[in-house]
């Protein structure tokens, strides 16, 4: 697959990207979100377009601007706000997929109780804690799951390298603790990953060996997980 650019090897093939950055309400006005553009999962939306693929979109915040350039496309986009909505949208089209790509960052962690009226400050007094929850893990749901059979499942890790491993050592564990067929690990912090129109991955199958490298603008690295994916998709 790595050889035929693309032409057309996903012609036939239905795929579900998720992309973006979840948010979750604290209150009518307020939200716990995070850094991630959704550029990455776009690229991949647009490269399996490109490609062939019936794609679908669950599109996470995103700047309208790239939705439409995927709507232009033929890509069906799903618009989502918080991780369950998420959730529930990747799975409805999971069900019918040859292959789901997780590329959103989705919320861990979501508030407990969300009030109907806007938090007010007390002059002089702290702020009442939030109390957070943990949201179900979408990705490794779908793993141990496996809403159509022979489907193949894809999932990213943001790492950054801390006292107990290495950005690589930390994706090898994911790669096991998710159970999805492969994992692209990227470096972030310091300017990598979020927000950037380059990136460098390295994909690990379900065991945390290593498959393939891919780096450049995020359509080069689309393309580098779509080789890979084409590469273990059963035939139809
Ligand atoms: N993911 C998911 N559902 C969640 C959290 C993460 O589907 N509730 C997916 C992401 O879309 C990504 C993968 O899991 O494909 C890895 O996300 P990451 O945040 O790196 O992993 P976590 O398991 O949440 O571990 P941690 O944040 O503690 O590193
Ligand atoms: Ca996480």
């Amino acid at each position: 697959a790595a050889t035929d650019d693309g032409a057309g090897d996903l012609a036939a093939r239905r795929v579900v990207v998720s992309a973006g950055g979840t948010r979750e309400p604290i209150d009518p006005v307020r939200f716990i979100g995070n850094r991630s553009s959704g550029r990455q999962g776009v690229a991949l939306a647009l490269a399996a377009r490109a490609r062939g693929a019936q794609v679908t979109l669950v599109a996470a915040n995103l700047d309208v601007a790239l939705t439409a350039q995927a709507r232009a496309v033929g890509i069906d986009v799903a618009d989502v706000e918080t991780a369950a909505q998420l959730r529930s949208a990747v799975r409805e089209a999971a069900g019918a997929a040859d292959v789901v790509v997780m590329a959103a960052a989705v919320a861990d962690f979501r508030p407990a109780a969300v009030p109907d009226a806007k938090i007010k400050k007390v002059p002089g007094e702290g702020p009442a804690p939030i109390e957070l929850v943990q949201n179900p893990d979408v990705l490794a749901e779908l793993a141990h799951q496996r809403l159509r059979a022979g489907q193949v499942v894809v999932g990213f890790a943001a790492e950054t390298g801390d006292a107990e491993g290495t950005v690589l050592e930390h994706g090898r564990a994911k790669a096991r603790r998710k159970g999805a067929d492969l994992l692209a690990v990227n470096a972030v912090g310091g300017g990598r990953g979020f927000a950037v129109d380059t990136n460098e991955v390295t994909i690990l199958d379900g065991s945390g060996e290593e498959v393939a490298r891919a780096s450049g603008t995020k359509r080069a690295v689309a393309d580098g997980i779509w080789d890979a994916v084409a590469d273990i998709l059963p035939a139809t």
